[in-house]
Parts: C-alpha cells; sequence; structure tokens
C-alpha cells in the first residue's frame, strides 16, 4: 500500500514541473492538468489520490459541484434529507455545524474513507471526465449535480477569493477575474466544461446524475428536495409530506436560518488538505440569484453570454 502511495507521489512529482502554469485567484497559481484548471498542491493531489487510490462503493453518494455554484447549500439539504429520521429538527448538527463540517470532501479524508459506513455521502469539485472509471463505470456512485448561472458564479467567485487573498496582496480586480473566468483558469474550471461533463452524465444514466441548478432550487425548494430524496433512495412518504417534514428541510438549510446561526457567524472551517483556515461566515453571502447585474458591465455581460451560447451550444441545456 505504502509502495502504491509512493508511485502517486512520483507521479505528482514527475508531472507537476510539466504542466502549464496559470494565474492562481489567491496565493498559488493554478496548473493545467488533463486540460482542467487546479491548485497544484491540495487539488491536484488530491485529485491524483482519487484516480489512483480511492476505493469506490456501488453504494457512495457524491455532491459534486463547481466551487460557488451552491455547494453549502446542496450539502446541508442533502445531508439533512438523507439523516430526517435520525436528527430531530430542534437539535439538528446543522444548527451547530457548518454543512461542510457534515458532509466531508472525498479527496480531503483519504485516510478515514475506508472505516466510514455504507452509504457513504461525500462532496467534491473533480470535474466528472476526470473521474477513475471505478466511480463512473464499474462501481457507478450517484452523484448530485447542482450548476448555476456562469455570471453569478463569476461575480461570487471573485468577491469569495478576494475575502480569502492575504491582507498584504491587493485585491484582484473584477476586470482581471472576468478574464481568468473567461479563460478558463479557474479552480476546477473551465466552468462550462465542468458543467456540461455532468450534464452529458446525466442525460445517459439520468439515475445516476441528478442535474440540479441553483435558479431551479431557489424557486422552487419543496419540489427539487423531494427530487432529492427520490435520487437518494428515500422518497418522502405521503406522511411525511403531509406534516411537512420537506418545508421543514427547505426552512432548516434557507439562506436566512443557516447564515444567521452562531456557528456560521463566528466559526472557522479548517480545510485539513490545503492548511486553509476560513471563516464559515464567508460561504454565505447574498444567495440571490441575478446579483451580476450589481456589478458586471454591458459588455462583460454580452461576453460571457456570448461565450456561454457558444459552448452550450447543441447540449439542450441553457441557462
Ligand atoms: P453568493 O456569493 O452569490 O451569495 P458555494 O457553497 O458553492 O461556495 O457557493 C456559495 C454561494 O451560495 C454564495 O452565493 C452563497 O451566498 C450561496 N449560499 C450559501 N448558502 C446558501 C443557502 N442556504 N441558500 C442559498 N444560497 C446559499
Amino acid at each position: 500500500n505504502s509502495d502504491l502511495i509512493q508511485k502517486t507521489n512520483e507521479r505528482y512529482r514527475e508531472t507537476l514541473p510539466n504542466l502549464p502554469r496559470g494565474k492562481g485567484w489567491m496565493t498559488e497559481h493554478l496548473v493545467q492538468y488533463q486540460g482542467v484548471w487546479l491548485t497544484p498542491n491540495a487539488a491536484l493531489k488530491g485529485l491524483m489520490w482519487v484516480q489512483d487510490h480511492f476505493k469506490p462503493r456501488s453504494t457512495d453518494i457524491f455532491l459534486a459541484t463547481f466551487p460557488k455554484t451552491g455547494t453549502t447549500w446542496l450539502k446541508a439539504l442533502t445531508f439533512a434529507t438523507f439523516n430526517r429520521t435520525r436528527y430531530g429538527f430542534a437539535d439538528h448538527p446543522l444548527l451547530t455545524t457548518v454543512p461542510h463540517g457534515c458532509l466531508p470532501f472525498l479527496d480531503a479524508c483519504p485516510n478515514d474513507l475506508d472505516g466510514f459506513p455504507s452509504p457513504r455521502l461525500l462532496s467534491t469539485h473533480i470535474p466528472y471526465t476526470l473521474l477513475p472509471n471505478s466511480m463512473t463505470v464499474n462501481q457507478s456512485c450517484r452523484f448530485a449535480y447542482i450548476c448555476r448561472d456562469p455570471k453569478d458564479v463569476l461575480v461570487s467567485k471573485w468577491l469569495f477569493m478576494n475575502k480569502l487573498r492575504p491582507k498584504e496582496l491587493a485585491p484582484i480586480s473584477l476586470e482581471e477575474a472576468f478574464e481568468l473566468f473567461c479563460q478558463g483558469i479557474s479552480h476546477y474550471g473551465p466552468y462550462w466544461d465542468h458543467v456540461l461533463g455532468y450534464w452529458k452524465a446525466s442525460l445517459e444514466t439520468p439515475e445516476k446524475v441528478l442535474f440540479l441548478k441553483y435558479e431551479e432550487l431557489k424557486e422552487e425548494p419543496s419540489v427539487v428536495v423531494k427530487r432529492l430524496g427520490e435520487f437518494l433512495g428515500h422518497p418522502f412518504s405521503l406522511q411525511e409530506e403531509s406534516e411537512g417534514v420537506v418545508e421543514e428541510i427547505v426552512k432548516l438549510c434557507s439562506f436566512e436560518n443557516l447564515s444567521n446561526l452562531e456557528v456560521n457567524k463566528w466559526s472557522v472551517l479548517k480545510l485539513l488538505s490545503t492548511q486553509i483556515t476560513i471563516d464559515n461566515r464567508h460561504f454565505f453571502r447574498k444567495g440571490k440569484v441575478g446579483d451580476w447585474k450589481s456589478y458586471l458591465t454591458d459588455e462583460m455581460v454580452k461576453r460571457i453570454n456570448e461565450i456561454t451560447s457558444e459552448k452550450l451550444l447543441g447540449s439542450g441545456l441553457v441557462f
């Protein structure tokens, strides 16, 4: 086993120097590996570990997202839906733990995973096309994916990254963030390729990949939560529906509720894989659809919309 880990470490050391480099959004630059932009340390190492060593189970359920598309929200909803008979709403873990603490990232906890009881609920930002066959074909895990209007993803990411940037560095300007995002140089980007990978998989194997949109979730949260329940293999019973369980989950996980909890206002999340500490409050900004209107110029909107139409052309997917 340690020989195999050694091999991955060698693969990493040999691969890294030859990868194209792009400007980072934080202190670290990004590297392009198999077409995808990643942080060289945490993300690339994590990905290689998953590709070489992760042992999926057919019962595994993943929450897959591109950063800033609604990861925190979908984590809360999935955790609450899946565990709804286990926890009461008055003393629910989500009232005292940030959603990221309830549903861990796959590549952030390699040592513990084998000990997790089935079915395992995990999350990942890895694009579908880079996942090993063992996850998508052989064991065929299930994936719940959420996407969002690229304009809102960009604005959310830009503001988030500036909050995480060390104080001694100047903030990234919107113009620069826009350029990087449009060129695809963004963690796990290009964004459009990420979305299309999961979109195509959801068309091919809808029972394995549930494709959701942030905007739909905002519009009709109860409808989406019911779909989520079915997908997770725990459909809501008529009795649960009449007792208002779906609405309780929606309320528990709402932006208003989560963002006002003490834990999400004052505590921090330690990301072990990166050594980075993030204030939980940064995961909750506005939670609105269309906030890009307050930031992007007409020219920016035109360009990003053109990229989106071009990239999604013929896919059947629209934003
Ligand atoms: P904004 O910056 O547009 O407000 P991620 O969780 O993938 O990092 O995405 C963060 C985005 O989701 C942020 O968007 C954040 O405010 C929003 N968000 C977090 N929790 C939410 C919730 N419970 N409901 C709706 N949006 C939420």
